[in-house]
């Protein structure tokens, strides 16, 4: 590759990345099925263990995202959790509760609620099971025995399709708290394979939402970063 090329493709690449934002506001119309089609086939492009390619990808759309949407909601009312990949706050170093406190104070401000306005905030995370208002949820199962080096190839996954999303003007939000609810999507989706690492609601952003606007700061490269030799 010559040396113009890369620097065209590196600016494509800072464009690309730093471009993907968390969406929580969208438009309802969908996203054209041959787009569809393109976004998920170069997510498939994405790196794992000896190509096992250990995903399986399910996505709801129409009516099927509308009537999953609603068993979401009843479950979470009815605090049906089922979860299959156990989650602790307790995972999360002093460093890592900074950074996510940081992170709420800026959502929840962009929200008009309170950062100790828990009832505001369990409201909202109900509501959020309605996929944000976008017209359709992809759901990233792991496949084979769900352990965590086959998890890291789906968060590859996930992170390509993001990227594949944001190149063709789809915006996205991963939201972890999909798969809180792993047996209502199985239920929903007739899934009999693999264990529910994340759910991605996409479709297009409104653009005037507030709370599409906010910014997400990052660590400096030396906090994460040695190089060593
Ligand atoms: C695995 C994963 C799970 C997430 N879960 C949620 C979630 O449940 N709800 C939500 O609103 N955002 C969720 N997010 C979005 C993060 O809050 C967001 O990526 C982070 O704050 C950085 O912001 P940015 O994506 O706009 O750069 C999740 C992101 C990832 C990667």
């Amino acid at each position: 590759m010559s040396e113009p090329m890369i620097t065209e493709l590196s600016d494509y690449a800072e464009k690309l990345i730093r471009g993907r934002h968390a969406t929580r506001a969208f438009r309802p119309e969908p996203v054209p099925e041959d787009t569809l089609r393109a976004i998920f086939s170069l997510a498939g492009a994405a790196p794992s263990n000896s190509n096992a390619q250990p995903w399986r990808i399910e996505v709801a759309s129409g009516a099927k995202r509308d009537r999953l949407a609603r068993a979401l909601q009843a479950a979470h009312a009815e605090r049906h959790l089922s979860v299959d990949f156990p989650y602790s706050e307790d995972m999360y170093t002093t460093l890592h509760q900074d950074r996510r406190a940081a992170f709420g104070a800026e959502l929840y401000g962009a929200l008009g609620i309170g950062f100790e306005d828990h009832a505001a905030r369990a409201a909202y995370d109900a509501e959020s099971l309605g996929f944000y208002g976008a017209p359709h949820a992809a759901f990233l199962f792991v496949t084979g025995d769900g352990g965590p080096r086959l998890a890291a190839d789906v968060g590859a996954y996930m992170q390509t399709l993001l990227l594949a999303m944001t190149a063709y003007g789809v915006a996205s939000c991963p939201q972890g708290l999909l798969s809180f609810y792993a047996d209502t999507v199985r239920d929903e989706l007739g899934v009999d394979e693999g264990k529910l690492l994340v759910g991605i609601s996409f479709g297009y952003a409104d653009e005037s939402a507030p709370v599409n606007r906010i910014t997400t700061e990052r660590a400096a490269l030396e906090e994460t970063t040695a190089f060593h030799g």
